[in-house]
């Protein structure tokens, strides 16, 4: 698809992937409208917005507000990337989770369907669905069995999608997104998204890594990059619509590797292991990479970006915008 001149509306969009896909799609030329509730300690922030603050509009509003019934009338392609991100917060508050990634989610399909039918609806699910993985690499149809409240809310969340697709003909796709990371991550301490954060503040502080048990356990990252180009293509294909699809990455590398990569971009950095904490123990998942090869074949999509010039990115965009990312947590 070409995006210029196209009305684009990214839910969650002040925050870290959606205010990446903003700055890509003003590039490109489409007219883009964005929708945030700014809720505390996630990624929202108007600083992800520096350099098109005046080429987008802002609507301070949550996904549940009557507001959004105006938000999704004669838009192209809306990207609906608002999400409560936190798995452990998923666990000590699952009534929230359920109101934000279960029942928000319904309510913008039926949304779409009464007032914009024709609109492409783009979602990010994630991999934290399937669970622990039973074998490797993880195809779309690996058993699904999510491991928290977070996991189930985005089953469903992905479900409203593809049914309203089924029963309706809304031409929506999603895509599970595995570990994600590039600028615009928030990076306070205690931070709801994952790991990569905590690293690589600790690798910008001259500070040290604590890994969990021996650190070996494998992953497959995208830098952001490369999300917000399958986000396009997502929303360019019509074979997609109606489907799920994994993103992923070729290079599978250990938390110790992406720790130890950081040391030589920054090394005053340090590594500890330490036993692994009762309660992180209960949700993590192990080893995870995906199978992404149906997106590929669908898209021609191909991730990028290798580790090293991920991390050597995002820690030069943080050396110089550090101080409207850390915050206080
Ligand atoms: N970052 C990753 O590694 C990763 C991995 C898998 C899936 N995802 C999914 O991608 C999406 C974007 O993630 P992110 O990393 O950019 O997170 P983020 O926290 O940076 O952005 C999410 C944004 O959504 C907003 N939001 C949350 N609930 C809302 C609501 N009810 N109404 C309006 N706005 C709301 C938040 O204020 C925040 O700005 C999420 O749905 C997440 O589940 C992300």
């Amino acid at each position: 698809m070409d995006f210029a001149g196209k009305d684009c509306l990214i839910t969650g969009g002040l925050g870290f992937i959606g205010s990446n896909l903003a700055h890509r799609l003003v590039a490109l030329g489409a007219s883009v409208h964005i929708v945030d509730s700014l809720i505390p300690g996630h990624g929202g922030n108007y600083h992800n917005l520096v350099g098109i603050e005046h080429k987008v509009t802002v609507t301070e509003a949550d996904m549940r507000d009557q507001a959004m019934r105006s938000l999704v009338r004669h838009r192209d392609v809306i990207f609906n990337l608002a999400g409560q991100v936190s798995h452990l917060d998923s666990m000590s508050d699952p009534e929230t989770d359920l109101q934000i990634n279960c029942r928000s989610q319904m309510i913008l399909m039926e949304l779409v369907r009464h007032e914009n039918p024709g609109a492409i609806v783009v979602y990010t699910s994630t991999r934290q669905i399937y669970g622990k993985p039973l074998d490797l690499p993880v195809s779309e149809n690996h058993p699904i069995r999510p491991v928290d409240v977070n996991g189930v809310n985005n089953v469903a969340g992905e479900m409203y999608h593809l049914l309203y697709h089924d029963v309706y003909g809304i031409k929506t796709v999603s895509l599970r997104l595995t570990n994600t990371y590039g600028p615009r991550m928030l990076l306070t301490k205690g931070s709801t998204q994952g790991f990569i954060t905590t690293f690589v503040r600790a690798a910008l502080e001259g500070g040290e890594i604590t890994l969990y048990g021996d650190g070996e356990q494998r992953r497959d990252m995208n830098e952001v990059s490369d999300v917000v180009e399958a986000l396009l293509r997502a929303a360019s294909t019509p074979e997609c619509f109606g489907l799920a699809f994994n993103l992923g990455h070729f290079e599978v590398v250990t938390l110790r590797q992406v720790a130890e990569t950081l040391q030589t971009i920054c090394p005053r950095l340090t590594l500890r292991y330490i036993p692994w904490p009762e309660e992180k123990k209960r949700i993590d998942i192990g080893d995870y990479y995906a199978d992404f090869s149906r997106f590929s074949s669908t898209t021609q999509w191909l991730p990028r970006v290798d580790l090293t010039t991920g991390l050597e990115r995002m820690v030069e965009f943080y050396r110089v915008n550090r101080q409207h990312y850390w915050g206080a947590l």
